[in-house]
């Protein structure tokens, strides 16, 4: 079932996040975190930076899944998922690095997806999941498609996904075409399941995820809806531009 939070603004949407994520680890200092790259959740990293450093919030016990990588490039590539962590969040805070888990872009594919899969399940399911979404309905790297996958696997990119993502790399060619993911069960495995949506580039996706009760493998998306525990938060703009109205 689907929980929507419509807030002022994306800074509010990032806010808001950012408390669930504090009051989680307050609640509960060794949880397992489910965490997201994308532009999306950058504010609300720092959120969580300056939570922590303000000694709001001890992340030293936290443990961290991230849902996906890049195939092809290492963890040191400053367009890795990896490297995206460890700047946007994990370098700013007191989080015990060896306690954090970016899946290999480099080496055997196959391994790398078992090993990813064996890490959301290890010492227990993730306590919190948080999302993005791709324009076409992505959830991690599971795009938008006639089927879909429920564990971690590879994926090919579509082309919806390589341009919404070439803004991060200096030429479009540069942008992977297949990476590792985690799979939509893996992702519903986890207790609490946190989408952040903004921008009306999202209208499409978020309007199948709130708007009805259809589930398709299209919009990937709309698989939350069978979760008991998920949350989307919108801002005002994007849940106008939707039709939401609560
Ligand atoms: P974005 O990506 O946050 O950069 O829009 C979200 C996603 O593709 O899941």
């Amino acid at each position: 079932m689907i929980q929507v939070v419509v807030t002022e603004s994306y800074d509010a949407s990032c806010a808001y996040v950012a408390d669930m994520i504090c009051k989680l680890v307050n609640e509960k200092p060794a949880c397992k975190l489910g965490l997201a790259t994308g532009g999306t959740p950058v504010p609300m990293y720092k959120k969580l930076i300056e939570a922590n450093q303000a000694g709001k919030v001890d992340f030293s016990a936290v443990r961290t899944v991230n849902l996906d990588e890049y195939c092809g490039i290492p963890g040191t590539h400053d367009q890795s998922y990896r490297y995206f962590m460890n700047t946007n969040l994990f370098d700013h805070i007191n989080i015990d690095k060896a306690n954090t888990y970016v899946a290999q872009g480099m080496g055997d594919p196959a391994a790398n997806a078992a090993e990813l899969e064996a890490k959301v399940y290890e010492g227990g399911v993730a306590d919190l999941q948080l999302l993005g979404i791709g324009n076409n309905g992505h959830i991690a790297f599971n795009e938008a498609s006639d089927t879909l996958h429920a564990t971690a696997h590879i994926e090919h990119l579509t082309e919806s996904t390589i341009n919404a993502n070439a803004r991060f790399f200096a030429r479009k060619e540069d942008v992977p075409t297949t990476a590792i993911t985690m799979g939509m069960g893996d992702i519903l495995a986890a207790k609490c399941v946190v989408l952040i949506a903004t921008g009306l580039a999202k209208t499409e996706a978020i309007r199948g995820l709130v708007m009805s009760d259809e589930i398709t493998t299209h919009n990937p998306s709309t698989m939350l809806k069978m979760h008991p525990n998920a949350v989307v938060v919108i801002d005002k703009e994007l849940a106008e531009a939707v039709g939401y109205k609560g």
